[in-house]
């Protein structure tokens, strides 16, 4: 199907989205006591509520049908079996591949794709656990106290919101540090906050190519070797590549490089070797619980039909609601503080993935691939933007997470008024508050006051509870946005896996860098540059 808007699909669902309109979603419930059953579906420790969109069950079975006019089920099995998905760089897309521990063989280009996994897993885990337990030993003979992990993009993003996620499950003492911007301000604080003596630097990077990562990596390398500590590049140093010769070419000995494969995007990078500050931080068993809970939604993913599937369901919504609600937006709201660096995290997955204007043919796509994807840790957010979502013009469907069970350490009275919040700010979606509701209780406002304390209501939004955040939990969360996002990219025929539109950026950097950094010329036109130039200079 080139483009489903021309299915014949397409005035069935726009006619149900007519009806629709005219219903209000408190009456959906009303009318049908189990319309939380219907309308949620639970696998891998996640339960997907979607019971608060103004759909029915005639609106689910259309989308259902709009799944399999796109092929969706069967475009799952080509990303999980290995085709060229990736139809721009001509390879597949195979993160699931590294969290498969059945052992399947799946080839690649000739190889067994699975022994190569195992192979390289079986090494990190092995540097892992010598780190961990001090049998790793700096170049002055300590054993390590800190990671710096110096990466941007996928390099950095999982590594880092799995390391913030999963910190009460850290079975270690050792401090992460993060170096990703090319701001020296964190540089600056990585050097005085860390003991060169006793610390681990990790440079991550799929191509060992980006400006940013190897910029850090040389100061940080350089500024070492300017207060004598001479041998500890390479001895605490390790890095994670697609590209081992340019690792070799750096000066990283075998041993101390790691590999993730071309055949895994950056995004969805942490899967791979790039995980090691994680695996660093939870140990193997944790990190293998990481990467199982991953595979059983890939499981469900695959074996479902979309009615029950839940990446297909979340999809299939948010592309209705583009289409017919003009939602060019989404929000995550994550009630967890441990969850804050979500947002960035999937900002990057979906944002790369969609952010695109040609279809699989090179045509100009006629509606938005995906929306805008925003939000903040939920309580924070509910201060912040969330006015917006109730009273602002747009549309914007929101995903609230949830954690049922917290960690033993954070329960109690603050855990349930995380969970009273996001609960309340779903159902003032829902529920709205009317003209007429607001002149029964404030008898004495104008027109023109009533009018501001209307809540619109019938704003959708999905409630997804993980039953406890763990490695498992968390890594299923991760992989259902995956799939959820691939599902997007097939409805809108379009390649996630590709992100050409940043190259032009970087590509122009070197001459502007150069420019900037040249000696002040009177004669030159006055420009944002010649005023930048001047204030450095003052
Ligand atoms: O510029 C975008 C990007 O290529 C991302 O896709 C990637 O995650 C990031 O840069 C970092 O790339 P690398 O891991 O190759 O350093």
């Amino acid at each position: 199907m080139k483009n489903l808007i021309e299915s014949p699909l397409w005035p069935a669902l726009k006619a149900d989205h007519e009806t629709l309109k005219k219903t209000d979603v408190t009456d959906l419930f009303s009318a049908n006591p189990s319309r939380f059953d219907d309308f949620s579906v639970k696998s891998s420790g996640i339960l997907l509520d979607y019971s608060r969109h103004r759909m029915t069950k005639t609106t689910l079975g259309l989308l259902a049908d709009l799944a399999s006019m796109a092929n969706l089920s069967a475009q799952f099995q080509a990303l999980f079996t290995g085709k060229p998905v990736n139809t721009t760089e001509n390879r597949p897309a195979l993160h699931t591949a590294l969290r498969d521990a059945s052992k399947k063989p799946l080839t690649v280009s000739g190889e067994n794709i699975q022994t190569t996994v195992e192979n390289e897993q079986i090494r990190l885990f092995a540097f892992a656990e010598a780190v961990r337990s001090g049998q790793f030993v700096s170049a002055s003979g300590k054993a390590i106290t800190d990671i710096v992990n110096i990466g941007i993009g996928g390099s950095h993003l999982g590594p880092y919101l799995t390391t913030t996620a999963l910190k009460d499950f850290a079975n270690t003492k050792l401090r992460f540090h993060f170096l990703s911007s090319i701001d020296k301000a964190p540089l600056n604080d990585v050097i005085t906050s860390t003991n060169p003596e006793t610390t681990l630097y990790i440079v991550s990077s799929k191509s060992f190519t980006t400006l940013e990562t190897l910029t850090n990596a040389n100061s940080l390398k350089a500024y070492l070797q300017s207060q004598g500590h001479t041998d500890i590049f390479p001895k605490q140093w390790v890095a994670i590549t697609a590209h081992p010769d340019k690792a070799l070419a750096y000066g990283f000995p075998p041993e101390h490089i790691f590999e993730t494969f071309s055949w895994v995007g950056g995004r969805y990078s942490i899967w791979s070797s790039v995980g090691l500050p994680l695996a660093l931080m939870i140990g193997e068993r944790g990190f293998r619980d990481f990467l199982s809970g991953a595979h059983s939604m890939d499981e469900h993913v695959k074996n479902t039909p979309p009615e029950k599937n839940m990446a297909m369901l979340l999809a299939l919504l948010s592309f209705w609601h583009a289409h017919f609600d003009q939602a060019t937006a989404e929000a995550v709201a994550p009630y967890s503080q441990r969850l804050q660096a979500l947002v960035p995290y999937l900002q990057q997955a979906a944002m790369e993935s969609l952010g695109k204007s040609v279809n699989l043919n090179g045509d100009t796509l006629t509606a938005h691939a995906g929306p805008v994807l925003f939000g903040q840790e939920g309580s924070e957010g509910q201060h912040a933007y969330h006015q917006f979502l109730h009273q602002g013009t747009l549309c914007i469907p929101v995903d609230f997470i949830l954690i049922g069970r917290p960690h033993e350490k954070h329960n109690g009275h603050h855990h349930c008024m995380l969970l009273a919040s996001a609960l309340s700010q779903a159902e003032a979606l829902t529920q709205g508050l009317s003209t007429a509701d607001i002149q029964a209780k404030h008898p004495h406002l104008t027109k023109a006051q009533a009018a501001h304390l209307v809540l619109p209501g019938n704003r959708p939004c999905n409630l997804l509870l993980l039953d406890e955040l763990t490695p498992a939990t968390l890594g299923a969360l991760l992989a259902l946005y995956e799939h959820k996002i691939y599902a997007q990219s097939v409805l809108a025929n379009i390649n996630p896996f590709d992100q050409w539109g940043v190259e032009l950026g970087k590509q122009l950097l070197p001459d502007i860098l150069t420019a900037l950094e040249a000696p002040t010329n009177p004669n030159e036109p006055s420009s944002l540059l010649t005023h930048l130039k001047k204030l450095r200079g003052s």
